[in-house]
């Protein structure tokens, strides 16, 4: 078995043979003398192939081509300090070999392993084996597993009890769409791959198990960006007879501890803000507080202009709110401006108007039609000062929120202002209860049916029912969410007929769930974090692919194992399913 780790050798080994395995990184032919960066997972060492030492065939070792996995003994020694390698770890030792064994060659690579330079997505990922072997992979990869390690230690200790739950089920609450799966005894018939365990984990309270954990594979067929995967991992918890503090402190908790194992650092207790503030001060539920840059409310001192553009909206009930992009205001020209203006487009913004403040004056078409003594008070309430920059936009409040909310982070990338080595970790607390679905036309849940209202006195006023349900974010991504749960059938059914859902949908989407509430249901309620998301901030890459190890594309596909791929007819017709061709060529 091999004994020795090549990244660990220090001078104090020298003296004393060692037999080392691993893949040849980089190789150097000096004529006679072949110097091979010798690669494991724990880092280089080099080994010095010179025909006065080596046993073998000196043929052997020219032989040796970039990632043949060798085997190789010999005296460990002292480079000298003139050839010492400040840059590695193991920099002022080598091996010098006397036996070589050629464990694997290997056919000439489709990219280097050893330089992290950028290659193709199809090549890569069809390579996906190879380009783990990258060290920058590796190490994300091998802190995925420490931060795994650190959470289970925690919730060990904790009394949670690590349960397995079906991934071949029926369809769960979260709202995305599902991936099916056929059943081949039930004809006709389809299995659901859950997007949570939500429901089990709450039936796992009802019988009794009273701290539930699972680092659980979840599934969900959505349009994929560079934070979500179809296939991801949360960290999923389940608590009886807590409140909304309980979960959050244990949350926060786990949190803080998983931050000091793995990156030392001590946090300081995780802020909190009610997503109405959320979405007044940041345009977002997931606010990016790494830099300052809030939404600023230019409502009251717009109320009765004589700029319509303002006026109408604000009369029709909208908003005016603003950023102030502090002391910059000569990066961006008028061209500059415009391309901000149709990125706002993008939100449904009509359009972005803007105001500098430059020689202790405003400049730009709005500070010609705007009434002076509002110009004054804008100045006086937002200590505008030279070189500021006022990018405004008039809408309604969802309008506003999402197009100054994205401005916002665009802008802070723009010019640098995020501090990349914060951590900010924030809870965002009474999420509504109810969110309008403009596609269907109705409102569903805004967390799932199963979370407890704040009160079941206005469960019928949809814009302003709030529930307990809190999102964990970390600079700017939700890494997690959770909320208390409805134990109380007559409450369930409520909230489900105020969902629009008739007694048959109940029956037929959660009817067993909704049984199993007649037996006794404790109070309980949980959270789910995010792994994917959260390996992703610690390991600092903004690919969430670069930290699972075999990742899917934007296309949802394995390109490595050519998955989804066809079945065979004998395997459709044992399933009773026929595929439509015309339709697929549609
Ligand atoms: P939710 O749907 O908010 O809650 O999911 C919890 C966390 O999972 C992460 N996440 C994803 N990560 C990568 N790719 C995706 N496609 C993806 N979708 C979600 C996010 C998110 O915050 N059952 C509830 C939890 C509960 O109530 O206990 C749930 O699944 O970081």
């Amino acid at each position: 078995m091999k004994k020795y780790n090549n990244g660990e050798f220090r001078a104090k080994d020298v003296g004393k043979s060692y037999e080392v395995y691993g893949w040849v990184n980089k190789r150097r032919d000096m004529g006679g003398v072949i110097f091979v960066d010798l690669r494991d997972r724990s880092g280089i060492l080099q080994v010095v192939f010179n025909r006065d030492f080596l046993k073998n065939d000196f043929k052997l070792a020219e032989s040796l081509k970039n990632e043949y996995c060798i085997k190789v003994s010999g005296k460990l020694e002292l480079r000298g300090e003139r050839l010492d390698n400040p840059n590695l770890d193991t920099g002022e030792v080598e091996l010098i070999v006397e036996n070589l064994e050629i464990l694997s060659e290997c056919d000439i690579v489709p990219f280097n392993v050893y330089e992290d330079a950028f290659i193709n997505e199809n090549v890569s990922l069809k390579y996906r084996y190879l380009e783990l072997r990258k060290e920058r992979l590796q190490k994300i990869i091998m802190t995925r597993h420490k931060i795994t390690k650190s959470i289970r230690e925690y919730l060990d200790r904790e009394g949670f009890i690590d349960i397995e739950t079906p991934i071949l089920c029926k369809s769960t609450p979260e709202g995305a769409r599902d991936y099916i799966v056929p059943s081949r005894i039930s004809k006709g018939s389809f299995y659901a791959l859950p997007q949570s365990p939500q429901i089990c984990k709450q039936l796992l309270m009802v019988s009794g198990f009273e701290k539930y954990y699972q680092i659980a594979k979840c599934f969900r067929d959505e349009d994929l960006r560079s934070d979500r995967q179809p296939e991801f991992t949360q960290v999923d918890m389940e608590m009886s007879f807590i409140e909304e503090e309980d979960v959050m402190n244990n949350t926060e908790n786990l949190l803080k501890k998983v931050v000091k194992d793995v990156l030392n650092i001590d946090l300081p207790d995780f802020p909190r803000i009610p997503y109405k503030e959320a979405m007044d001060r940041f345009g977002s539920d997931k606010p990016d507080t790494r830099f300052e840059m809030e939404l600023l409310d230019l409502t009251d001192i717009l109320r009765g202009t004589k700029m319509n553009v303002f006026n109408n909206v604000i009369n029709d009930g909208g908003i005016v709110k603003c950023l102030i992009v502090k002391n910059n205001g000569d990066k961006y020209s008028r061209s500059d401006v415009e391309h901000l203006t149709n990125f706002v487009k993008i939100y449904g913004a009509k359009g972005l108007a803007w105001l500098k403040y430059d020689n202790d004056t405003f400049n730009g078409v709005i500070a010609k039609n705007l009434e002076e003594e509002r110009l004054e008070k804008m100045k006086e309430t937002f200590n505008i000062s030279n070189n500021d920059l006022i990018l405004i936009v008039a809408d309604t409040k969802k309008i506003v929120y999402a197009s100054l909310g994205a401005l916002r982070l665009k802008i802070a990338r723009e010019l640098n202002l995020i501090d990349e080595n914060k951590l900010n970790f924030l809870w965002v607390t009474d999420f509504p209860m109810y969110e309008y679905n403009e596609t269907e036309k109705r409102y569903k849940s805004c967390h799932h049916p199963f979370t407890m209202p704040k009160s079941i006195d206005n469960l019928h006023d949809y814009e302003n029912c709030t529930a307990k349900a809190y999102d964990i974010v970390l600079n700017g991504y939700e890494v997690g969410g959770g909320s208390i749960r409805i134990h109380n059938p007559k409450v369930q059914k409520i909230v489900f007929e105020s969902l629009g859902l008739t007694e048959e949908d109940i029956k037929d989407k959660f009817g067993f769930f909704v049984d199993a509430f007649k037996y006794g249901a404790p109070p309980h309620g949980g959270l789910a974090l995010g792994l994917d998301r959260l390996v992703m901030i610690l390991t600092k890459t903004d690919n969430i692919k670069d930290v699972i190890a075999f990742p899917k594309t934007q296309s949802a596909s394995d390109i490595m194992m050519e998955a989804p791929s066809d079945v065979t007819d004998d395997q459709l017709k044992e399933l009773g399913i026929k595929i439509d061709l015309e339709e697929l060529n549609e």
